[in-house]
Formats: structure tokens, C-alpha cells, sequence
């Protein structure tokens, strides 16, 4: 990645966000981008979409109130563009595609149900949990990491945080990975027609058994939440369930992963780390700027013709801000094709900005924290298994995942 020149011939169709060679490419493409066409009209699979690359227009536009998520409002049409299975709008309609006042709503209840004490118990959690799959995988000398490491720690910390009972979290789990991945591949049909009604029934089977006998977990809290004496109602709990496993749990596989490649391939920066571990905050906050997992928000839609950059979109179009383009913005950041652990300020999107910011991002910068730290600390000859040019890219648009990482231990 970034050797590559993008040229005015590469770009003569429009951008498609799930183009092999963009998803291999992505930092040469966005940098032609920004230097060449900052607002362009490009595609997601085939939905024509604006795609904004400098820093300042993306920041604009997460913080424009004529740009709503809810395509309704935008549009007089449907919340989609395609009609979508009960099941499947109950997982899209939640808060990170509404916009305010009924956006505020939501997220002030979630927001109540995620507090100190509870940060704080999983916060420990975590530093068993870590050494425990770490004993487990230490033992295998080679592993993927995402399956023996980055992927078990959220599967764990969501189940738990939803208070999931130990026996019901393998099912738990496959609805996770059914909600994450199973609606960009070729097992949609199952997930949308199969799956997703399943894990609607099991989350509204928990939220009665959670009505009868409340624990202490921020399921509980969310049914017991009110907000100028409302409550959320049980479709509502189920969507914001549903949002926090795909808001939640590959966004942290990935971001593990991509800090434990990016450190690996970068291994001044790793002793520099080693040596000085109080580094550590600062290296989270460069690693979701340069090799964030999130490349792209939610998309947007103009409520009336609005001109960003000297380009006019047209009323009801969708647009997406490109965060990880964003981020390598010369504009805002110092050599921005370098990686810096120390690097300060540090203003990235890694997790948004605006009135959707990651609801998320202490818990997932303190998982982030505890998995590398402990990875780290009882592995000093930690290395790829593989050459760093054999990793794959997942082609999936907006996001930065790895297929796989082989690492070795000894
Ligand atoms: C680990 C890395 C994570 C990254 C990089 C990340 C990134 C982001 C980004 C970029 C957004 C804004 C999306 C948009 O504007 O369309 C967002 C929103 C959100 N995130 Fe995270 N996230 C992470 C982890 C988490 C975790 C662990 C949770 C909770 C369990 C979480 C919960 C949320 C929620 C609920 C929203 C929507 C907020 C709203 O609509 O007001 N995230 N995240």
C-alpha cells in the first residue's frame, strides 16, 4: 500500500468504493482525491455517492444540520434506497442513521447506561481476559491473531456488557458475526431472512427475562433508562442492542489488528513504545489516525443543494465523508503519511466527529490499550508469520481490515 501513483487515467470512471484496486490502494487513491477532485462524484457498489476527501469539508459536513442521516427527511422517500425485511431495518434503523431531536433521545438514554463504574468493571475484565487468551495462544507458538486474540476480546466485553450469560454467548457470538459480516457477502439472504429474525427473537426473549429479573448490565440499564420520562420501547432496545454489536465489536477487532500490523511494520516506532510506555494513549490516537478501521461514516443526504468545495450536491443525494483520507491530510497534519506514536496534536476522525462521535471510544481505546500492552509486554520477539506485502485487505467499503494476521510468538 501507498507505493502505488494514482494518475488522472486511473481515476477516469468514478471511484467505486469496493474496487479491488481502490481497497489495495486507498492512500494513493485519497491523496489524488484530495489534490484533484476533493468532492467526487463517485459510486458504492451501484449507488452513485459523493465522496469528500480534505479534512476541513469532512469536519463541515458531520457538523452541518442540512446534511441528515435519516434519507426520509432528506428525500419524502424510504429510509433506504432499497426496501429492507423487518428484521433488517430494526438493525438500520437505530440512532447512527437518525438525526436530531430523536437522535438526542437515543443516544442520552444509551449514554446514561454506559457509566464509570461500569468502564471501570470491564476495564479489569479485560486484563484477565487478555492474559487468559494469551495463555491459550502463547502455547500454539503461530496464530491468526484476529481469530486467537483481537476477535475473542469484544466478543466477551459485548456479551458481557449485555449480560449475556457464559453458556448463551457462543450463540451470542454468531449473531454478532451474522449482524457484522453477514450482509456484505454471499450469505445474505440467510442473514436477512434466517439470522437477523433469530437474534430479534433471542434479544427480545433477554430483555424479558432482564424485565424479570434485572442484573447489573447495561441491558438492564437500558430498560430501566428514561429520559424526560420516556423510556425506550422494546423495538428500540432490541436496534440499539443490534447497534452496539456492529458499532462495537469488528470496530475493535480491527483496530487491534491494525495496531498490532501497523507496530509490527514499524518497528523503531515499537521500541520506541518498549522503552517508553507511556506512549501507549498517544500510540492509540495515531494508529486510528493512520491506520484507522473506520474509513468512511454513515452516509448522508443533502436536504437542500448544497456547495462544499466549489461542487454543488444536489438535494437528496448521498455523501460520505472519507475519514481515513481525512486523516492523512497534509493540510492538518505534518507529514501525515508518517507514523508517529508521539504525534501531537493529534485532531484525527478516526471516530467520527460531530453528533454521531463514536458513543464508544473510551471502551474502545481502553480494550485497545489493555490488548497491546499485555501482547506486547510478554512477547518481545513478537513478529509477523508472514511478509508484510502478503496481507490482504478485506474488501469491504469504508473499513481498513485484515483478512488475517499470522504472527509468531518466540
Ligand atoms: C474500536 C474502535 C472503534 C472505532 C474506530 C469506532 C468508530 C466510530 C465512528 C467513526 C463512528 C461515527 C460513525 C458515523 O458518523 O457514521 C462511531 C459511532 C458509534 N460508535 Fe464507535 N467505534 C469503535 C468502537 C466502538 C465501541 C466499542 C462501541 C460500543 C460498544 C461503539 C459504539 C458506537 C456508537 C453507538 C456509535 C453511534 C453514535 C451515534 O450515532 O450517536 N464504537 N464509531
Amino acid at each position: 500500500m501507498m507505493t502505488k501513483t494514482i494518475s488522472a487515467a486511473d481515476m477516469r470512471k468514478p471511484l467505486n468504493l469496493l474496487n479491488k484496486d481502490f481497497i489495495d490502494n486507498k492512500f494513493a487513491y485519497y491523496k489524488w482525491l484530495r489534490e484533484n477532485d476533493p468532492v467526487h462524484k463517485g459510486k458504492l457498489a451501484v449507488l452513485n455517492i459523493y465522496l469528500l476527501s480534505q479534512y476541513n469539508d469532512c469536519v463541515d459536513v458531520l457538523k452541518d444540520p442540512r446534511i441528515v442521516r435519516n434519507r426520509t427527511t432528506a428525500t419524502g422517500g424510504g429510509r433506504f434506497p432499497v426496501p429492507l425485511p423487518k428484521a433488517v431495518n430494526m438493525m438500520v434503523n437505530s440512532m447512527i442513521n437518525e438525526d436530531d431531536p430523536a437522535h438526542r433521545r437515543l443516544r442520552m438514554l444509551v449514554h446514561k447506561a454506559f457509566t464509570p463504574s461500569r468502564l471501570a468493571y470491564l476495564d479489569e475484565r479485560l486484563e484477565t481476559l487478555t492474559h487468559e487468551l494469551l495463555d491459550r495462544a502463547e502455547k500454539k507458538g503461530t496464530v491468526d491473531l484476529i481469530n486467537d486474540y483481537a476477535l475473542p476480546i469484544p466478543v466477551t466485553i459485548i456479551s458481557e456488557m449485555v449480560g449475556v450469560s457464559p453458556d448463551e454467548t457462543p450463540q451470542f457470538a454468531s449473531y454478532m458475526e451474522a449482524l457484522s459480516t453477514g450482509l456484505s457477502g454471499f450469505t445474505i439472504a440467510k442473514t436477512m431472512f434466517f439470522d437477523l429474525p433469530k437474534a430479534v427473537t433471542f434479544c427480545r426473549e433477554l430483555i424479558q427475562r432482564k424485565k424479570a429479573d434485572p442484573q447489573d448490565d447495561i441491558l438492564t440499564a437500558l430498560i430501566e433508562a428514561e429520559e424526560e420520562g420516556e423510556k425506550l420501547s422494546e423495538d428500540e432496545l432490541i436496534a440499539m442492542v443490534f447497534l452496539l454489536i456492529v458499532a462495537g465489536y469488528e470496530t475493535t477487532v480491527h483496530l487491534i489488528t491494525n495496531a498490532v500490523q501497523t507496530l509490527l511494520t514499524h518497528p523503531d516506532q515499537l521500541d520506541r513504545l518498549r522503552a517508553e510506555p507511556a506512549l501507549l494513549d498517544s500510540a492509540v490516537e495515531e494508529i486510528l489516525r493512520f491506520n484507522g478501521p473506520i474509513q468512511g461514516t454513515k452516509m448522508g443526504y443533502a436536504m437542500e443543494d448544497i456547495t462544499i468545495n466549489g461542487v454543488t450536491i444536489p438535494k437528496g443525494k448521498p455523501m460520505m465523508p472519507l475519514l481515513g483520507s481525512a486523516n492523512r491530510d497534509p493540510a492538518v497534519f505534518e507529514n501525515p503519511d508518517v507514523f508517529d506514536i508521539g504525534r501531537t496534536p493529534n485532531r484525527h476522525l478516526g471516530f467520527g466527529q460531530g453528533i454521531h462521535y463514536c458513543l464508544g471510544a473510551p471502551l474502545a481505546r481502553m480494550e485497545t490499550k489493555v490488548a497491546l500492552k499485555n501482547l506486547f509486554d510478554r512477547n518481545p520477539n513478537l513478529r509477523l508469520a508472514v511478509a508484510p506485502e502478503e496481507l490482504q485487505i478485506q474488501r469491504i467499503p469504508a473499513w481498513h481490515r485484515h483478512v488475517s494476521l499470522p504472527v509468531t510468538f518466540g
